[in-house]
């Protein structure tokens, strides 16, 4: 039995941002149990669902070093579909409302993390052969299982992962207070080999750096890391490391998407008879957002964090241009950035017909959203994976992206001549080009109906579930523990 630990920064259902936390949450489901024991380590925070705190059951308290501070750790645990879970207590670093705050707290909340998880260990009676490690809020966990805790047996013989969701946020703050913080040896931060990174430190590197492999979640976005143009600086190193480097694509939760079953949706639906039930939840939805209750009317979808990596410049600066020239509705789902969460206020106010927008979360939307558009909106400038489009194709909606990271390796574009494919994309980032692309779909859906269809039939029908992704991580972790069997 290989054990493996996942130390993760959010997990559904405890607490999520992002896409992180969506596979952290769902992941460990799929390995063959015989064979692999998978177990996740993560944060107790004070802003997780009560319902969910009040679950977990105390295992053990110790305290830690961090330097000259002295912090208490709680361990917590509980079970989740199958999943033994261990959460990391401490009130001081784990308070407030949300998960992150400024980055000076952070590196200071991260590196107590890593540290409590590495000491937890010996306490929780779990020796795992593998840490694997995600983003850069658990980057210091390699960096200190080979500085600080190398000659120690118990840890001597723990092979580490680490997987990088995003290259951009790297966890960078001023060396000499991280120094300060975690106490690491002056040299790590001296060097281009270590913790140093243009006159910061920097936690995402520290992991790539000390970790036994390095994995990110699609194979096109591992390509796009070792370029100057995808690798936010760390081309160089990736590059260094290429043969430790691994791109396995993400799965989504077939469980939790799944139109047959889902509870959210008004009408349940299969492969079969997708073009009637899906018709029934767009009007469904129609009718309660409030918009024109209109099946002929192209409906696009988006689901996202607001942020400029998922190409909301693109919509700001087309939209105009879109509501002239097209019959769309557009129905959006996310929060994120000051900037675009009032675009989309301008547009609802501009356009109460054409565009409904919710400044929020609410997997009860995400899911009528999925299940009722045409079409789902992804333009993003890069995308390490994304699950929304995969998430949409289950849906039978189907995603029109921009050709990057995982966009690539997941959507294919339909192409008339062959009649094949699963999606539409566009290459550039550019507005002209994704309005040309949305036309060209809509022109589709409305003049070529059974076309449409056939594209439908062949998204739902892709797999996406985590069944292969799963099995590539269980090949990386064989691999990795060769050499200790
Ligand atoms: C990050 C990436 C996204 C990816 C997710 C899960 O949120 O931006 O592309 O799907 O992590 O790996």
């Amino acid at each position: 039995m290989t054990k493996i630990l996942f130390v993760a920064s959010e997990a559904v259902p405890y607490i999520k941002t992002g896409g992180l936390a969506d596979v952290v949450g769902s992941l460990p489901k799929y390995f063959d149990k015989e064979k692999y024991d998978v177990r996740v380590i993560l944060p107790k925070y004070a802003c997780m669902d009560e319902l969910l705190l009040a679950q977990l059951k105390f295992v053990c308290h110790f305290y830690v070093n961090l330097n000259w501070r002295k912090q208490y750790v709680g361990i917590f645990t509980t079970e989740y579909k199958g999943v033994r879970y261990y959460f990391v207590d401490n009130e001081f670093y784990f308070a407030g409302d949300k998960p992150y705050n400024n980055i000076y707290e952070d590196v200071e909340k991260f590196a107590y993390f890593s540290k409590a998880v590495l000491e937890s260990l010996p306490y929780i009676d779990f020796a795992p052969d593998i840490l694997h490690c995600h983003d850069w809020q658990t980057g210091l966990v390699p960096v200190y299982l080979r500085t600080t805790y190398g000659s120690d047996n118990f840890y001597a013989g723990i092979k580490t992962i680490f997987t990088i969701h995003n290259m951009k946020f790297q966890g960078r703050w001023k060396i000499r207070e991280v120094m300060d913080i975690t106490g690491l040896p002056e040299h790590i931060f001296r060097t281009a080999s270590g913790l140093e990174s243009y006159g910061e430190s920097n936690y995402l590197k520290g992991g790539i750096v000390y970790a036994d492999a390095v994995s990110t979640v699609s194979p096109e976005y591992a390509k796009e890391i070792t370029t100057r143009e995808g690798g936010e600086g760390l081309d160089g190193l990736m590059n260094a490391r290429i043969d430790s480097l691994y791109g396995i694509v993400n799965g989504i939760d077939y469980e939790e998407f799944n139109p047959e079953t889902d509870p959210h949706i008004e009408t349940n639906y299969t492969v079969k008879n997708a073009v009637a039930g899906k018709r029934k939840n767009k009007l469904a939805l129609q009718k309660m957002l409030g918009l024109p209750v209109r099946d002929d009317v192209f409906m696009i979808g988006i689901i996202s964090r607001m942020t400029s990596q998922k190409g909301f410049d693109l919509i700001a600066y087309i939209l105009d241009e879109i509501f002239d020239t097209m019959d769309v509705q557009f129905v959006v789902l996310g929060t994120g950035e000051g900037q675009y969460e009032n675009m989309f206020h301008h547009f609802h106010n501009k356009y109460p017909d054409k565009l409904w927008a919710h400044i929020g979360y609410s997997d009860e939307y995400a899911h009528k959203i999925y299940a009722s558009c045409d079409a789902f909106l992804m333009p993003s400038l890069f995308e390490p994976c994304g699950l929304g489009q995969m998430m949409a194709m289950r849906y039978g909606t189907l995603p029109i992206v921009r050709e990057t990271g995982g966009l690539k390796d997941t959507v294919e574009a339909y192409n008339e001549y062959e009649n094949n494919g699963t999606g539409f994309s566009f290459s550039n980032y550019n507005a002209h080009e994704m309005l040309f692309i949305l036309r060209y779909a809509q022109n589709i859906y409305k003049e070529n109906r059974s076309r449409w269809n056939e594209i439908v039939q062949r998204a739902m029908q892709k797999d996406f579930s985590w069944g292969a992704s799963a099995k590539s991580y269980e090949t990386l972790y064989d691999k990795v523990t060769e050499d200790i069997k």
